[in-house]
């Protein structure tokens, strides 16, 4: 019998691209606000907020301009905001990092006064935007990140955070071991309330160029020597089981969208929440291919944040979060 095959254009999966409604009713992924972090820039010594050339749209705030858009950000009903800050003196060790009247501690107590409880307030846990060297760690007399004495000063940068009033610090460094010794000091010292992310799956990639500028990197050479090697899918399980057993919270995979199958991957055996950050250069890329008029800005933003989704995070880092929060709730 040769009846049983489907007569054609029996099956037609178009019926469900007909009308808006329908492709509305049969989404797969949604986006919503509350899966939306706002990586944010303050910089120290600055009277007034400062452009980033090379991600038009994003600022180094002041300590007042933060506060203006941790609270848009409130009002937009994002998750969250992950705070980066650029000291105006630098050292070997990062001193800044750990001093309470340092301009990242400053600005986590501002962003809470400011936002209270509407917000998950964040912040990068690494010593780069400290360090005179650039690198995510203290460096050995040779000049190799010494990935030991690092965890110490993570530790210490950790209690720093927390006393600052962070509800969540973010592990960027790639060191081995900094999320168990993070979980440990943070409850040796009574914030067992403060939720680690770790950057589990975090790549030493290109796209993080616009953000060294941003922070106005010292950084000469690379982080090959910490930072996962872009050929390797595999390994990034590897991480994300080791931080998992070692505490985290949340993980993470860095960046998005050239890595969408680690993201998968990750999503598929974590059992933790997934994180994943669409970094400067996926902004930049956006940005400027847009500003050519080469792709449809708002367009490319949405379906690129999809995607991020769709590969498996349940939040995601990105600079779009506030403008594209807007156009979620306009949707409606
Ligand atoms: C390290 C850190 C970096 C980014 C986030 N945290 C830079 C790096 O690892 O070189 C990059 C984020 C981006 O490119 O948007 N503190």
């Amino acid at each position: 019998m040769t009846t049983s095959l489907p007569r054609p254009g029996r099956v037609r999966p178009r019926r469900l691209r007909t009308t808006t409604a329908m492709r509305r009713l049969t989404a797969e992924t949604r986006l919503h606000p509350a899966e939306l972090v706002l990586p944010l820039f303050v910089r120290e010594g600055l009277t007034e907020a400062r452009p980033i050339a090379s991600m038009p749209g994003v600022l180094q705030h002041t300590r007042d301009s933060l506060k203006g858009a941790v609270s848009d950000a409130a009002a937009a009903g994002l998750g969250g905001v992950m705070l980066f800050a650029i000291p105006e003196v630098r050292d070997a060790v990062g001193s800044q990092a750990t001093a309470p009247d340092g301009i990242l501690n400053l600005a986590i107590a501002d962003a809470v006064a400011e936002a209270g409880d509407a917000l998950v307030v964040q912040a990068d846990l690494c010593l780069d935007e400290f360090t005179d060297h650039g690198h995510c760690g203290v460096l050995t007399p040779a000049g190799a990140v010494d990935n030991d004495a690092t965890l110490v000063r993570y530790a210490e940068m950790a209690l720093a955070q927390a006393a600052a009033g962070a509800h969540l610090v973010g592990l960027s460094g790639m060191m081995d071991g900094q999320v168990g010794v993070v979980r440990d000091a943070l409850d040796d010292a009574g914030h067992d309330q403060v939720a680690v992310l770790a950057y589990a799956a975090k790549y030493a990639s290109a796209f993080y160029g616009p953000f060294r500028d941003a922070v106005e990197s010292q950084l000469e050479g690379d982080r090959r020597t910490y930072q996962m090697d872009p050929a390797n899918r595999r390994e990034a399980a590897r991480e994300v089981a080791i931080d998992i057993a070692e505490g985290a919270d949340v993980v993470m995979v860095k960046p998005a969208m050239s890595y969408l199958d680690v993201l998968a991957d990750v999503a598929a055996v974590s059992t933790v929440p997934v994180s994943a950050y669409q970094v400067s250069g996926e902004y930049a890329m956006i940005e400027a291919a847009a500003a050519h008029g080469w792709i449809e800005r708002e367009r490319a933003i949405l379906e690129s944040v999809l995607s991020i989704r769709r590969a498996g995070a349940d939040h995601v880092l990105t600079y779009f979060a506030t403008e594209l929060a807007a156009w979620l709730a306009e949707e409606k």
